[in-house]
């Protein structure tokens, strides 16, 4: 018996179309293996969706996501639309989609490959054994409060607003996920606020106190943000589940993944409480690079077997796509961003046969 799920695939812009094509290409090869026929539709979204429609998330890609089983995005933006006004923006686009698709959580692993050691900046006292999952609020906070825009006020000076709010309820929906993927890791939970400051993080952490009464096998811990940037640099084997606002999480989420040696490795997943999810590189569309071959496909690939765990809830084939990225990378291939003396050299459409491969053996 095969099973049947429908696909939306959201190439986007600059290297996104030829991660797309390896990651899809991985998709259908284990989508045999196992049974999984995939139904794919691609969608416009971010700056080609400009140049087509003149806006960055069409109607009908929002329809198309919501009558999907999963959505796998690639990346968004590039130099050519960096001129645009803020509401006409590629990542408008991204924003768009996850506020459309009520994408409250985002989860967000860094986790360092034996393989890839060396490729981080880091030392590798510091690094080895590293295994992070930041849980980002993605449809709340100063991304989307209000009062925000930019007013003229009475002297005629403009004034540029953004607000940072969080109701009850929505720090109790990214805690209880959060509480729950800690659960099922070390079960241990690092809140990360500027509680010292801000009101809205006095909230943020008296709920998250509330919560942890519910999970009492998981330990609870609060940090600062700019302690927790400090901390990840300077000794990030302290954290298993960091669960943070929007912003915060944007930030240390960047710096997480750098950890691992580069972010062109590590996918990510945005879920809503039903519904479909959306599956991405945590890294962008790389416009310097794009069209040249040179893309490392492997956060793309990894998106796919996320979205295959945690969209689709077929564990094996999600397994098997891991392993696959594995074996390339015990096997020497390296894209340019993660290449180390000793390597093979590929670019990105040989890191996707020697994928295929992989998983043909
Ligand atoms: C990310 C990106 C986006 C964000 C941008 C492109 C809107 O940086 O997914 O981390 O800020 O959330
Ligand atoms: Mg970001």
């Amino acid at each position: 018996m095969t099973k049947q799920y429908r696909i939306t695939l959201l190439p986007g812009d600059g290297i996104g179309p030829e991660i797309m094509a390896v990651a899809v290409n991985v998709l259908e090869a284990v989508g045999q293996q196992f049974g999984l026929t995939f139904e794919l539709t691609e969608a416009l979204i971010g700056g080609a969706a400009i140049d087509a429609t003149g806006g960055p998330l069409p109607d009908e890609t929002l329809a198309t996501c919501k009558a999907s089983d999963a959505v796998l995005l690639a990346a968004i933006g590039g130099y050519k639309w960096d001129s645009l006004p803020n509401d006409i923006r590629p990542e408008r686009g991204l924003l768009g989609l996850r506020a459309g698709l009520e994408l409250f959580a985002n989860l967000r692993p860094a986790q360092i490959l034996p393989q890839l050691i060396d490729a981080s900046s880091l030392k590798r006292e510091v690094v080895d054994g590293v295994d992070i999952m930041v849980v980002r609020e993605l449809t709340g906070g100063i991304y989307f409060g209000q009062p925000k825009g930019i007013f003229a006020t009475e002297s005629g000076e403009k004034r540029g607003v953004n607000t940072m709010v969080y109701s009850e309820s929505e720090i109790d929906r990214i805690g209880r996920v959060a509480f729950e993927t800690a659960q099922k890791r070390n079960k241990r939970l690092c809140s990360v606020d500027k509680a010292n400051v801000l009101e809205v993080s006095q909230l943020w952490r008296d709920r998250m106190i509330q919560l942890s009464a519910d999970y009492p096998d998981v330990e609870l811990t609060h940090m600062y943000v700019d302690n927790a940037a400090m901390q990840l640099v300077r000794n990030p084997k302290q954290f298993d589940t960091i669960v943070t606002g929007n912003l915060f999480g944007d930030i240390l989420s960047d710096a997480a993944a750098m950890l691992t040696g580069s972010i062109g490795m590590l996918p990510s997943a945005s879920l809503g409480a039903s519904g479909p999810g959306v599956f991405e590189p945590v890294h962008g569309s790389a416009p310097d690079i794009a069209g040249q071959d040179k893309a490392n496909p492997l956060a793309q690939v990894l998106s796919a077997a996320m979205m295959l765990r945690y969209g689709l809830n077929e564990p094996e084939a999600s397994d098997r796509i891991e392993q696959a990225v594995l074996k390339v990378l015990d096997q020497g291939y390296r894209t340019g961003d993660i290449w180390s003396e000793g390597c093979t050299a590929v670019g990105c459409k040989a890191m996707g046969d020697a994928l295929l491969k992989a998983l043909a053996a």
